[in-house]
Parts: C-alpha cells; sequence; structure tokens
C-alpha cells in the first residue's frame, strides 16, 4: 500500500526538492497543499500526478484537512512572504516594527501547522524546517533576528504538544547559494567599470558561512530525517564558504576577473535594505559568525551521518546560469 507524504510550501524552494525526492521514490503518494490550486507551478505537480489540495497556513481547518491520513508531514513557513505583503503594513499594531510583525505570524502559523498535525492519528513523522533560536544560543546577543526566532519557537511549541510525542523532527536549511540574487543583495557580484567583478557584504571576507543547493539538495535531506528516529534536527548544510571564496568561485568558474570584497558596516548594509531586510540578513550572517547558524548545539547533525552528497558551490557555479536567476546578471 502507498504511503502518503503531505507537503507544505511544494511551490516553493524546500518543498519542490522534498516533492523530488519522495517523487523519485517507490512507495510513496504525495500531496501537495498550496494556497492556490491554479497557479502554473501547482499544475506542473498536478501533471508529475501530485495531488494538489488548497491550504493556508493562516486557516489551521485547512490544514487539518490536508493532512488527513498522512503517515508524514513536511512543513515549512515563510517569513518573507509575510514581510513582502503590503498588507502586512496595515496589520501591524501601532509601534509594531515589520520584522516584528512578521515574528507573530510566522511563529503562529508554525503553531497551526503542529496543531493540524497533532490530529492525524496514525502519523508517523511530523518534520518541520526551523533554524536556530538565535536569542536563547547568543545569551540575547542576537535579540531581533526575528526569521529565526520565529522558527525556532515554532518548534519548541512542537515539541510541547503530546500527542507529536516521538513523532517531530527538525531540520534547517542553510542559506541558499543564489540567494544574493533572489534579493539583489549587495553581495550580488557585480561587474565594475574596470570590467573586474566585486561584491560588498555584512562580516569579514574571510570567515566561512553555510550555504547550500537548497533546491537540489535539501529533499534527501528530509528523507533521511524521516527514516530517522524521532527528535532528529538535521543542519543540511552543503559547505562553509567566506565571501572572498564565494566571489573567486563564481569568478573562477564563469571565467571573470575578480576585483575583490568589501566589507560594509552594519549601518550602511541596513540602508541598502531598509525596512528592517538588511538587519535580519546583517544579523544572520554575524550571528553565523559567532554562534554557529545552527546555535553550536551539539544535538544538531549534519548530512555526514547520514552518507548525503552534498553539492559544493564549485559544483553549483558550474551547472548554473546566473543571467537566468532572477536579477540576473
Ligand atoms: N533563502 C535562504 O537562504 C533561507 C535560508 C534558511 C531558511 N530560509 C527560510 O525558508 C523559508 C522559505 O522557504 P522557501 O525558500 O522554500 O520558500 P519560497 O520558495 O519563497 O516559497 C514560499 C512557499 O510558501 C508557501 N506559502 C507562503 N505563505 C503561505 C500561506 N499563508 N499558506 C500556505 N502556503 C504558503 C508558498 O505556497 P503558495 O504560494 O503556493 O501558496 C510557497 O510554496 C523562509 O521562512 C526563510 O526564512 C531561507
Amino acid at each position: 500500500m502507498l504511503r502518503l507524504i503531505v507537503i507544505l510550501g511544494i511551490t516553493g524552494v524546500q518543498g519542490s526538492s522534498v516533492a523530488d525526492a519522495y517523487l523519485s521514490s517507490p512507495g510513496w503518494k504525495i500531496r501537495g497543499v498550496t494556497r492556490n490550486v491554479a497557479s502554473d507551478s501547482a499544475k506542473i505537480w498536478k501533471t508529475k500526478g501530485v495531488e494538489m489540495v488548497k491550504g493556508n497556513l493562516d486557516d489551521v481547518e485547512t490544514l487539518k484537512q490536508a493532512f488527513v491520513g498522512a503517515d508524514i508531514i513536511f512543513g515549512v513557513t515563510d517569513f518573507w512572504t509575510i514581510f513582502k505583503d503590503p498588507e502586512s503594513l496595515k496589520k501591524k499594531k501601532p509601534g509594531q516594527t515589520l520584522v516584528e510583525y512578521c515574528y507573530d505570524v510566522e511563529l503562529q502559523q508554525g503553531k497551526n501547522i503542529a496543531d493540524a498535525a497533532a490530529t492525524v492519528s496514525n502519523l508517523s513523522r511530523y518534520i518541520f524546517s526551523s533554524m536556530a533560536h538565535a536569542k536563547n544560543s547568543s545569551n540575547c546577543k542576537f535579540s531581533e533576528l526575528y526569521h529565526m526566532d520565529s522558527k525556532a519557537d515554532a518548534a519548541i511549541y512542537a515539541q510541547s504538544i503530546p500527542a507529536l510525542a516521538g513523532k517531530f523532527s527538525q531540520i534547517q536549511a542553510p542559506i541558499y547559494f543564489q540567494l544574493p540574487w533572489e534579493w539583489g543583495l549587495p553581495t550580488t557580484p557585480q561587474k565594475a567599470a574596470d570590467g573586474t567583478w566585486r561584491m560588498a557584504g555584512i562580516g569579514p571576507g574571510n570567515k566561512g558561512i553555510p550555504f547550500g543547493h537548497v533546491r537540489k539538495d535539501f529533499g534527501p535531506c528530509v528523507k533521511a530525517v524521516a527514516e530517522s528516529e524521532p527528535n532528529t534536527n538535521l543542519f543540511a548544510v552543503g559547505e562553509y564558504v567566506s565571501w572572498s571564496d564565494y566571489l573567486r568561485i563564481f569568478c573562477e568558474t564563469q571565467g571573470f576577473k575578480s576585483g575583490g570584497y568589501e566589507e560594509l558596516s552594519y549601518d550602511k548594509f541596513c540602508e541598502l535594505l531598509p525596512g528592517g531586510l538588511g538587519h535580519e540578513f546583517a544579523h544572520n550572517v554575524l550571528f553565523a559568525h559567532e554562534f554557529g547558524y545552527e546555535g553550536s548545539d551539539p544535538a544538531v547533525v549534519r548530512p555526514e551521518k547520514f552518507g548525503l552528497k552534498m553539492t559544493s558551490f564549485r559544483e553549483y557555479c558550474e551547472e548554473t546560469d546566473f543571467g537566468a536567476l532572477k536579477g540576473g546578471m
């Protein structure tokens, strides 16, 4: 008999990767959840044999419906959908910053997934895409890293639900290799007037930052977590790459000449990325440098534990058409 995995965020990066991993495994039926079953990406999954159902992370009843009969649930919340929604500025409380509002909404979404998962009687595993608790693991030094702590607090909530005892695991995504292009960050390599390629970013150029080819490697990591014991917390890191090496490897693989990395101040970085965006990204990197992106938690395991082959940044660069990425080059 086929087993059922229900995948949230199937039209996004992480959920797509999970769906690909299970599509290529015999014995599985896949149900994908989306807010819009008529979207182009939802239709593509349907043509691949995925059952697509409507569901909204803000509406726990729709999640309960979507989860009926699930053996495995993969849950992901998206802080940035909330951040980019113009309605969020209208809905936030007076005096509340946008990122504080996004924290509240994302945490509630995480609680909704856990509450709905708890109603599935024969569930074997609920795997949530979380992040380290920056405030707790930095002794409050990084107490305003909202897109991390919202996920970490949602994971703490899921662990407190008796019906999920022995069923819950976590996976943490590293920084996506393509992130600079997708957000048009200053760390996107740019061609300078002298013909060299340069980038500017936060933090020193020589410290490693955990990256990964999340679209390709995340799904196999989720599958390994599903097949492992409950309470697994996997940090799905691909490779630690410093900003200087990021630029060097990018240039070497594209046949460009590197003009070097420039370290920006926190204030300058936030000026370039207003509205809390610069703050969240900058502190994400600075927290990773000082406390470890996964909070240096010894209980967190890495892909080596499962013998998973992770894509290096050089391999990613060799197979990527950077001109086709959002923002191009
Ligand atoms: N980018 C990075 O470097 C990085 C690193 C670590 C962690 N993360 C985290 O990864 C998360 C985003 O994951 P992703 O990159 O896979 O997302 P994504 O590619 O941006 O796609 C967002 C997904 O979320 C779904 N979604 C958004 N709001 C929803 C709602 N209210 N109800 C139901 N579904 C909803 C969308 O589905 P529909 O539109 O089809 O409804 C879509 O599938 C963020 O929270 C981010 O903080 C990102």
